[in-house]
């Protein structure tokens, strides 16, 4: 009941202005988002490299709503991208269609990402691009396909909660796409996706064992232990090698189980989100674990 509530809650623009001023929530959200400067998710990455991780850096913003904030967002991840090789961190960039101006036309937007892809096939990197709701499923899928004519540097990512993931996993790896597969963060309608947990848990186990058998390499990005064994399990019996897949958290979430999976040898990538527009990322970390809310309110009336 809690969860769609969240995520409705995610486009209140009061609720963001109120919340994102508010000292104690700002700190509060250094859980999730080391903070709003490139330098300091730059800094982030280099303490996950140490510890043997790589990095994914999200410079936070979605649904810019002119070309000016959308050329400046493409700016910014060509400015990550830089600041990731003069560092030599062992990190790429994940980034939002709608941040790049999808809401203002699909060949605008496909323009913006082409910049960024162009560049980070440059510097030998890699662009993933994140899916958002499901009213944007299909022009990030049919965007991400047209960059990869260019460019392979560049992935996506596939939610298990959806209907037509299974199609769409075919669909990318006959384009040889690497994916990131989740089990998604929006708010979705019963007659396009699973509305019980267990089923989207089912179908994401389902989708791991296409994804892992094809030579491609992908990300499991979960923070759910059943769905890292069921993954470890099936790649031991069909004998994929350890550094055939990574798996991916957040920043924040489950850093002990971040740092076991290291330990026994797999590769694990952490998503670190900064930047000053990380009310909506918030609320979705909210949405996922109703004990987050717990603490959120205990800080709110402090
Ligand atoms: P689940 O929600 O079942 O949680 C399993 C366990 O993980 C919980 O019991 C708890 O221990 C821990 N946990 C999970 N969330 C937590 C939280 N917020 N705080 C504390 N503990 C938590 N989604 C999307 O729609 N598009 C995208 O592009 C991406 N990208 C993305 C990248 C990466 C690297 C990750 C890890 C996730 C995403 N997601 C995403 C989010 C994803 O869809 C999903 O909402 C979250 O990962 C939560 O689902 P889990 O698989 O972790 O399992």
């Amino acid at each position: 009941m809690l969860r769609p509530l969240l995520l409705e809650l995610a486009g209140s623009t009061r609720l963001r202005d109120w919340v994102t001023t508010n000292g104690a929530m700002r700190g509060w959200a250094r859980r999730f988002v080391p903070g709003e400067d490139l330098a300091v998710a730059i800094e982030a990455a280099k303490a996950c490299n140490l510890a043997g991780m790589s990095a994914s850096l999200d410079h936070l913003g979605e649904n810019v709503h002119t070309r000016d904030e959308a050329q400046k967002a493409c700016a910014s991840y060509l400015a990550v991208l830089d600041a990731i090789t003069a560092a030599h961190l062992e990190a790429n960039i994940s980034l939002k269609l709608t941040q790049l101006g999808l809401d203002l036309g699909e060949e605008f937007c496909a323009g913006q990402l082409r910049r960024i892809t162009r560049h980070a096939a440059e510097l030998h990197n890699f662009v993933r691009v994140d899916m958002e709701g499901s009213a944007y499923t299909e022009r990030t899928l049919r965007i991400v396909e047209h960059a990869r004519t260019e460019t392979d540097v560049v992935g996506t990512v596939i939610q298990s909660c959806l209907f037509r993931s299974e199609q769409d996993v075919r669909d990318l790896l006959g384009q040889g796409c690497r994916i990131r597969l989740v089990k998604g963060a929006y708010r979705e309608p019963s007659h396009i996706a699973f509305p019980r947990k267990r089923d989207v848990d089912a179908n994401y186990v389902q989708l791991m064992k296409i994804l892992l058998p094809s030579g491609i390499y992908h990300a499991l990005a979960t923070h759910d232990p059943q769905m890292i064994e069921a993954t470890t399990r099936f790649a031991a019996e069909r004998q994929i090698a350890k550094d055939k897949f990574e798996f991916q958290m957040l920043y924040g979430i489950r850093t002990d189980l971040q740092s076991s999976l290291v330990r026994e040898g797999y590769r694990v990538r952490v998503y670190i989100p900064f930047g000053s527009e990380w009310f909506p990322y918030f609320m979705r970390r909210l949405a996922e674990r109703p004990a987050n809310l717990l603490f959120f309110a205990k800080n709110l009336f402090r």
